[in-house]
């Protein structure tokens, strides 16, 4: 129906007749004469409808209304003088148009489709067809098709295979809640939707199958955030026979390849190598923001030298007192500073004591700090005349959380965080175990399949599982052989070397007071595959929506993803979740008994 796209129209088609299909996207008279700019999924020209070519068509231009769908036969020209647009690359011509056919019409839009654009999120979400033709959006999609080519093209060089793995599964162990499906040919039994195709993919390598990839759905029932949706993204992947170095060096090299082949960035720096001691030391998080510094400094050997309570209580309660040097806020008024303490504490801090560094020190708790402790705090922070001091005393994992938001906010305000700008970084040597607060006991940081680190094996083995709670510094200090990769502040990805012998495995679950019972219900195939020649094995899965959307500058995942799910896990556009007839639920066998 064309001979052109829209956004290829340029100066090399003066002078030539040319048919163009396309979207109204704009439409103004201007003296007698009608100007539409067309749009198509390649960008906009400019139409114009002059009374002096063509009284009837110009007559009928009349009628076009926004997001039309026409059809046009016309003659590029130049644009005259002074009408020259080079904010957009047809800005130099424009088509003089001699036929006119009006394909479709649109009704009134619930909102203007363009990249600015005020309309809520539902509204934008009720009608995401009309949503979807703003150009930043297409503009996402079509980065993320070119970052799935770019993997599939570098990963089938790489001799992976991409094999399926069922969607109608059961539970997977990556800790959040499950998606289930009842079934009906199995009355009150239940499939849950994968968390992710971990057991599935050991199996692949226990077949030998050697190389797995999969870009896959995955679906957790969390609560949402800009980063996460309840249906996601993974690409997954697993190899035999590899040292974690060896996953490492693939998925680097094929994210770097990504980057080149979509021209997000040409070239990167390697990525950087952290454990996560050191990234919870240094940032207070394990997925720091590495484009700016800020670094945090432990004081609490510094502190007690001090007569100030809030601080000495908090050390010889076992906690810890650090901070950050905010370069160059020692200008911050004691109103800037009430609020960013209220801030602070709204991420779960007591307070926040602060010291602006100036001739003297200037702080309401300087008086508490003999001269040489000032001094030591100055020296700790490289401080400079100037500089704003910021404490937080707290339990470790409170004061790292707490800091490490404060960290991002203060990068904010000192405009340290630069688009544009892409900051890799391994976090590895992370802890095997992590104590849940709420249940009360242990469990796996990354999934109970990850493997201890070589030189943390006799630890693992020696603990008493039963004297488990007398030991819990000890099973604290067991680190896994797991990394995850951290770009500009967001967790992209993580994977592990796997345990691949069934008797490291039931320890596992031992250590995990997981029964030799429940562990078999849950995951028996998956453990008795491992007795059968396993081979060394290990993998990742990177979160593509999240990567893609760190590529493309976008705010949310949603902004990469087709048909979103709202922050209540809904879809307006289909009205999912919806309630189902009753025919179908005695077809499962199901009676509703909605508990509030
Ligand atoms: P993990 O649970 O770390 O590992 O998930 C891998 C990556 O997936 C992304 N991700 C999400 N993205 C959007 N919305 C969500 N709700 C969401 N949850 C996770 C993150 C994360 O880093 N089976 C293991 C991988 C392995 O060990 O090989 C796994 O799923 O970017
Ligand atoms: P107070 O002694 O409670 O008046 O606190 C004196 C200063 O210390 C105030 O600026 C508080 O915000 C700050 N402060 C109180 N508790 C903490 C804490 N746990 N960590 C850091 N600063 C704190």
């Amino acid at each position: 129906m064309r001979t052109h796209s829209c956004g290829e129209v340029n100066e090399k088609d003066i002078g030539s007749t040319i048919t163009i299909v396309g979207w109204t996207n704009k439409w103004r008279d201007h003296g007698g004469v009608v100007f539409i700019d067309l749009r198509d999924r390649s960008g906009i020209v400019q139409i114009v409808f002059s009374p002096e070519i063509d009284a009837e068509i110009h007559k009928a231009a009349h009628k076009i209304r926004n997001e039309f769908v026409i059809q046009v036969e016309g003659d590029v020209r130049e644009r005259p003088e002074g009408t020259v647009n080079l904010s957009i690359p047809t800005g130099k011509v424009e088509v003089v148009v001699k036929n006119l056919t009006i394909l479709n019409e649109c009704k009134p839009l619930p909102f203007m489709v363009d990249d600015e654009t005020d309309a809520s999120e539902s509204l934008r979400y009720r009608y995401r067809y009309l949503d979807l033709r703003r150009p930043v959006i297409q503009k996402n999609l079509i980065i993320r098709h070119r970052a799935v080519r770019a993997i599939r093209n570098y990963l089938d060089s790489s001799d992976f295979l991409d094999i399926e793995t069922p969607v109608l599964t059961k539970s997977t162990p990556e800790g959040a809640r499950d998606y289930l499906v009842p079934s009906r040919t199995n009355p009150g039994q239940f499939f849950a939707l994968p968390q992710s195709p971990q057991i599935f993919k050991q199996i692949l390598m226990v077949s030998g199958l050697e190389r797995y990839y999969q870009i896959v759905r995955c679906f957790r029932d969390e609560d949402l955030r800009a980063d996460r949706q309840p249906e996601f993204t993974q690409v997954d992947l697993e190899m035999s026979f590899v040292k974690r170095e060896d996953v490492m060096a693939v998925v680097e090299d094929m994210i770097l390849r990504v980057f080149k082949d979509t021209n997000v960035i040409e070239h990167t720096e390697p990525f950087q190598h952290l454990t996560h001691d050191a990234a919870m030391e240094k940032y207070g998080s394990d997925k720091p923001d590495l484009r700016f510094g800020l670094e945090l400094r432990n004081v609490s050997d510094i502190v007690k030298d001090s007569s100030f309570k809030v601080f000495l209580d908090t050390v010889s309660n076992g906690g810890i007192v650090k901070g950050l040097n905010a370069k160059g806020l020692a200008g911050y008024s004691r109103k800037d500073l009430d609020d960013l303490t209220k801030e602070v504490q709204g991420f779960g801090a007591k307070g926040l004591a602060w010291m602006k560094v100036k001739a003297a020190i200037e702080s309401p708790i300087a008086k508490f700090f003999p001269e040489e402790t000032l001094k030591a705090l100055v020296e700790r922070f490289e401080a400079e005349e100037g500089d704003l001091l910021l404490f937080v005393a707290d339990k470790e994992d409170v004061a790292n959380d707490c800091l490490a938001r404060l960290r991002n906010e203060m990068g904010r305000r000192l405009d340290l965080i630069k688009d544009g700008v892409y900051k890799f970084a391994w976090i590895t040597d992370f802890p095997l175990f992590e104590w849940n607060e709420d249940e009360k006991r242990y469990e796996a940081m990354h999934h109970p399949f990850t493997a201890p680190m070589e030189e943390d094996r006799e630890k693992f083995f020696s603990i008493d599982p039963v004297g488990a709670i007398h030991e819990l510094p000890l099973r604290s200090e067991i680190r896994a052989q797991a990394y995850d990769i951290v770009l500009n502040g967001y967790e992209i990805g993580g994977g592990s070397i796997r345990i691949h012998d069934k008797k490291m495995q039931d320890r596992m679950f031992q250590l995990l007071n997981i029964s030799p019972e429940e562990a078999t219900l849950k995951f028996g195939f998956l453990l008795e595959a491992l007795e059968y020649g396993a081979p060394p094995h290990g993998g990742l899965a990177l979160g593509l929506d999240r990567l893609v959307m760190i590529m493309t500058g976008a705010k949310s995942i949603r902004d990469v993803i087709a048909f979103p799910k709202t922050q209540k896990a809904v879809c307006p556009l289909s009205n999912a979740p919806s309630e189902v007839d009753d025919k179908q639920l005695q077809e499962l066998g199901i009676k509703l008994d909605i508990v509030e």
